[in-house]
């Protein structure tokens, strides 16, 4: 494929996604930008097309991040990972309250008591949020429910995550067409290159709440997130992440860095968030360098209705403070 073809993929990528942060800066009605954006369906199948080609036909490292997660669940389910992250976190409390487990033995004791994934014998299951293609699919291990706003192909089901019901024992599931799926039923939930998509730190909270919601105990949740900068530039918000995970109830159990990615994995573990904690400052710590991106009322300006231009002029006057991604260090 041509490089100009490539650039042009990539543009309709980035227009979709600088639209709506755009759009969510000026206005400030996260539910009002999504639910236009919901509405625009040729903008939407423009950019699931776009985005199958590029991952599928033109990007160098095709998949690595596919491959990274695959390899992640096999050494988390099948290669003791489990075990391994389930002893680190049980001497992480030791540290803080020395009388917590006598010995090492007690403590694998332990370990092997909350493996709740000791000797099963099923395919994992596998909640791809944002998945465009299904690209799990390939993976006989698994069996896989892919979802997107925009699906790219048939075995992806028509769904928005941030709407998604999570089915309690005793709801009533009846009479719903839409998709719901049961709480702590899903073993592994993969978020790869979707958080960076939501224009609201809000919404990328949402997201890993609901994946604690539907993952099982010690159940995976991977994300994948784009950055072609050294490990270094931006390891506050990797370090920032990982703290709003661990308050949601997520130990980590593995990070890496490649050359255009930044790849995780936290267990699910016990829910440590209560009244005390403040949610809306928990959801700050979900932010991405583009967030800091400043956008101006500009050419569109003169192409609103007077009215909309006025509410527009009003609801940008009460926008929080100046951010900049620096001070956030
Ligand atoms: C950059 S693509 C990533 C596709 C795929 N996961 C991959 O790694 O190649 C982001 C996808 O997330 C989807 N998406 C964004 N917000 C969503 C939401 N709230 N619920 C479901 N899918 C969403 C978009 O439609 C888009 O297909």
């Amino acid at each position: 494929m041509s490089s100009i073809t490539h650039q042009e993929l990539t543009h309709v990528i980035k227009g979709v996604h600088d639209e709506l942060r755009k759009s969510y800066q000026l206005i400030g009605d996260f539910d009002h930008v999504w639910n236009c954006h919901l509405a625009d369906v040729n903008i939407r199948k423009a950019y699931a097309s776009a985005m199958i080609k590029l991952a599928t036909e033109v990007w160098n490292d095709k998949e690595s991040r596919i491959h990274w997660s695959y390899k992640t669940c096999i050494d988390y389910f099948l290669n003791d990972g489990i075990k391994h992250s389930l002893l680190r976190e049980l001497k992480i409390q030791r540290k803080w309250s020395p009388s917590f487990g006598e010995d090492i033995e007690y403590l694998c004791h332990l370990s092997e008591e909350k493996n709740n994934y000791k000797n099963f014998d099923r395919k994992l299951q596998l909640l791809d949020v944002g998945s465009c293609y299904n690209p799990f699919s390939k993976f006989p291990i698994f069996e896989c429910l892919a979802i997107d706003i925009t699906p790219a192909t048939k075995d992806v089901v028509q769904c928005d995550f941030l709407k998604l019901k999570v089915l309690h024992e005793n709801d009533d599931a009846c009479n719903h067409a839409d998709l719901r799926i049961l709480y702590e039923s899903i073993d592994i939930v993969v978020f790869s290159l979707v958080l960076e998509y939501l224009p609201a730190r809000e919404q990328r909270f949402k997201f890993c709440l609901k994946a604690w919601d539907v993952l099982r105990k010690n159940g995976l949740l991977i994300i994948i997130t784009p950055d072609s900068k050294s490990l270094q530039h931006n390891a506050p918000m990797m370090k920032s992440w990982k703290k709003c995970l661990e308050h949601i109830g997520f130990f980590r159990f593995k990070y890496e860095k490649l050359t255009h990615l930044h790849c995780m994995a936290f267990r699910k573990t016990n829910r440590i968030l209560d009244s005390s904690f403040c949610l809306q400052s928990l959801s700050e710590l979900m932010f991405i360098p583009q967030d800091f991106k400043k956008y101006e009322l500009s050419k569109t300006y003169t192409e609103r209705a007077e009215h909309e231009n006025l509410n527009v002029i009003q609801q940008f006057s009460v926008l929080p403070s100046d951010y900049s991604f620096e001070n956030q260090g």
